[in-house]
């Protein structure tokens, strides 16, 4: 049984897309089955993984607007990672899911066929807290929220924290926060440990033990349409995305 996991948080740029990608190819690089979703009109996770977001025949609009059988629209990536693409033609499913019956339960019920196929899938989510988003959290056992290390951190937190709780009463009650993700951290400046501070004094053990540095390499590896792990494995950057790989397996057994 897959346990599928959102990368979510409504505010831009914090993560979401870097994460979602190196942690998918971290845990494939372990050896475990791993289908990414890119949910977000922008594409980036399919460009990430080195498929062209324009070109991809079938996406992840394909499958929740046109009822098309989720396996028909996965792709293989040379990263182990299989994928579900996105691109811009995702950018009308919020107005078209509207007007449907079961539009919360959209990516739920076409990810269903898939539980025995993967050990993981993960889902990374757009920047707002639409349907989309719900989408991604009614189909999802877990969370993972990055925070960037930044002065406005925790900035929108309060939003995301009341539409989980929605979402728990009112659609999925097992919904939880895997953890909460520092990502970009700087361990140089007296800032970065402030945030840290912060933000566990709000989430305390929710807080991942490891945090994701900021990392030129992590930033420069989408442009040659290769995650992190696999672009530079040596890299700071990559070798904490693949401690976090190992935190959430042994979570995961925990639990
Ligand atoms: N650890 C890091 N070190 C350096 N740069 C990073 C790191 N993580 C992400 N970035 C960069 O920050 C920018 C935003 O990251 P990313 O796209 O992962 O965020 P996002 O939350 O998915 O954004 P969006 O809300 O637009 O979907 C990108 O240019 C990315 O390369
Ligand atoms: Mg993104």
């Amino acid at each position: 049984m897959a346990r599928t996991i959102s990368i979510a948080n409504q505010k831009g740029g914090v993560g979401k897309t870097t994460t979602a990608v190196n942690l998918s190819a971290a845990l494939a690089s372990k050896g475990l089955r791993i289908l990414l979703i890119d949910f977000d009109p922008q594409g980036n996770a399919t460009g990430a993984l080195g498929l062209e977001k324009n070109a991809v025949a079938k996406t992840v609009y394909d499958v929740i607007i046109n009822g098309l059988d989720a396996r028909a629209a996965i792709q293989k990536t040379a990263f182990k990672v299989e994928i579900i693409p996105a691109n811009v033609d995702l950018a009308g499913a919020e107005v078209e899911l509207a007007p449907m019956t079961q539009r919360e339960f959209k990516l739920s019920a076409a990810l269903e066929p898939l539980h025995d196929d993967f050990d993981f899938i993960l889902i990374d989510c757009p920047p707002s807290l639409g349907l989309l988003t719900l989408n991604a959290l009614n189909a999802s056992d877990s969370i993972i929220i990055p925070i960037q290390c930044e002065f406005y951190a925790l900035e929108g937190v309060t939003q995301l924290l009341h539409t989980i709780e929605l979402v728990k009463s009112n659609f999925n009650p097992l919904l939880a926060i895997d953890g909460v993700l520092m990502t970009m951290y700087d361990a140089r400046t007296r800032l970065g440990q402030q945030v840290i501070a912060e933000v566990k004094k709000n989430f305390g053990y929710l807080v991942y033990e490891t945090y994701i540095p900021r990392s030129v390499r992590l930033s420069e590896a989408p442009s040659f349409g290769m995650p992190g792990v696999a672009y530079d494995k040596r890299s700071r950057g990559a070798q904490n995305y693949l401690a976090l790989a190992d935190e959430i397996i042994d979570s995961n057994r925990r639990s």
